[in-house]
């Protein structure tokens, strides 16, 4: 049996580098360490942290004085560091360094005088950490019909910013419609190439084998995504660990391709692909 792997499996750049940070702090560590908000959404890699000494709490209001906070890569925005440093809290920031830049432009324009449209998710804490350097004043949008439906002032300067997991053809079509509502509005394409490189990769992968297997959480959209994306090529087993793979089914299929969502520690992708060589 084959097995081929899709590149840009599991992990992008940025959780690989927080989770990275995060273990190097809790080994570094005595007493364990917060974290505001799950660190990742996969209870596999989060147990493994919290063994380690890891404590997720979703208030600052849970840490006490003089301790560290690791904030994740989905960013927060300014008060949480203001309250930070009032209650004398160290941060450690794990933000990706592509979330970063978009508060800084949220920050900047918004000084400015420019009223922030974020295209995302409003209930995404990547969407409220950015509306979070601007106020938390923000338009926020996230369909074509939201925005054929927003009324924009003419007095107004705007500048829009974009969760960094946006589809780039929604957001092309929102901007061909925001643009023809006001003269005085400036676009930043803050979307992130991860998420449609690990597509891309899946389904390139999908047509090279016999099926796949998409190694992810069950509720991970993005894991979802990749299980209908191959699935369009190929027969497609979605499991959360190599426990869940079923072994009668796959001895029919010569070669075999494997990817992972983002939330997906190597670890995992690993397991899965030495129990498969084993077979
Ligand atoms: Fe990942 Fe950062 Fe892009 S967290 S999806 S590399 S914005």
């Amino acid at each position: 049996m084959k097995v081929k792997i899709a590149k840009n499996a599991g992990f992008c750049f940025g959780v690989k580098r927080a989770m990275n940070m995060a273990w190097q702090e809790l080994e570094e560590s005595k007493n364990g360490i917060y974290a505001l908000g799950p660190l990742i959404h996969n209870k596999q890699a989060v147990s493994v942290y919290e063994d380690k000494g890891l404590m997720t709490v979703n208030d600052l209001n849970e840490i006490p004085q003089h301790e560290n906070v690791i904030i994740r890569s989905h960013g927060v925005g300014e008060n949480i560091y203001l309250e930070a440093k009032d209650k004398d809290i160290t941060i450690i920031d794990t933000t990706c360094p592509f979330v970063k830049k978009i508060h800084k432009l949220a920050k900047d324009f918004s000084d400015k005088g420019y009223k922030i449209i974020v295209i995302g998710d409003k209930n995404h804490p990547e969407v409220i950490g950015i509306n979070g350097w601007c106020s938390d004043d923000a338009i926020i949008l996230k369909t074509l019909e939201e925005a054929k439906s927003l009324d924009l002032n003419n007095d107004l300067k705007y500048c829009v910013v974009v969760q960094t997991t946006i589809n780039l053809d929604l957001y092309n079509q929102i901007i061909d419609v925001l643009s023809q509502k006001s003269k005085h509005i400036i676009f930043k394409n803050t979307i992130c190439a991860a998420t449609k490189e690990r597509q891309q990769s899946a389904k390139e992968i999908s047509n090279e084998v016999d099926c796949m297997i998409v190694v992810g959480g069950k509720h991970s959209s993005n894991t979802q995504k990749l299980v209908k994306i191959c699935s369009e090529v190929v027969p497609t087993f979605a499991i959360e660990t190599k426990d869940e793979l079923n072994i009668d089914e796959l001895i029919k299929f010569d070669t075999i391709g494997i990817t992972a969502g983002a939330s997906t520690p190597d670890w995992i992708i690993e397991e899965v692909t030495e129990y498969i060589k084993s077979i």
